[in-house]
């Protein structure tokens, strides 16, 4: 029969071998871990090509205003056709003829919002820049309800045009 030292050994043994195949596991485990979704977290550094760095250029307006194309600007008029009107009569809003060097709020008997009323100052190409860029940022509280014309582009030709129907 089996004496207890024999069986201890046994016992030993197998719970060594136990220990380390366990550690083995553990160890390769850490090692080349795979995440939950199969990606290993083990990841092996390659050299990529730098990402060319994206270079936004802040143009100045005045030189964006220089080589605005009125015609362009025609076309993105239509915006602003639904509350503004060119020959002289107000709608939603004031007339845009002559608005370009005209002191802001200027048309009597407009109803502008006091956002616009209390401001000073003229509609120079460069504040009606601002402006149409988001008027409810420019003059909190506008009644003009019109989001604004992201693109530095559209907004000098706009003006373009309308300085050039005033
Ligand atoms: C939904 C109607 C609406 C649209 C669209 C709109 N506006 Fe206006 N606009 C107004 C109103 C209303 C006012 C007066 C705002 C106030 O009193 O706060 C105004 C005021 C202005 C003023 C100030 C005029 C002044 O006499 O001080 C300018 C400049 C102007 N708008 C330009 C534009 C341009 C350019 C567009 C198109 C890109 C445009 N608006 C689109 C309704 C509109």
């Amino acid at each position: 029969m089996y004496d207890t030292m024999t069986m201890t050994k046994l016992a030993a043994s197998f719970c060594g071998a136990l220990l380390a195949f366990l550690l083995v596991a553990w160890a390769s485990e850490s090692l080349f871990h795979t995440g939950v979704h199969g990606e290993p977290s083990f990841v092996i550094a390659v050299d990529e090509a730098p990402a060319t760095e994206e270079v936004v250029e802040e143009v100045p307006f005045a030189e964006v205003f220089e080589v605005a194309d009125a015609s362009a600007g025609e076309g993105l008029w239509r915006q602003c056709q639904a509350c503004h009107k060119l020959d002289g009569t107000d709608g939603v809003g004031p007339h845009l003829n002559g608005v370009v060097g005209r002191d802001i709020a200027a048309i009597d008997g407009f109803g502008y919002s006091s956002a616009l009323a209390d401001l000073d100052g003229a509609w120079t190409p460069e504040e009606l820049n601002a402006f149409l860029e988001k008027p409810r940022d420019y003059a909190p509280g506008t009644a003009m309800s019109y989001n604004g014309m992201r693109d530095i582009e559209d907004r000098a030709d706009l003006i373009k045009y309308l300085e050039a129907s005033s």
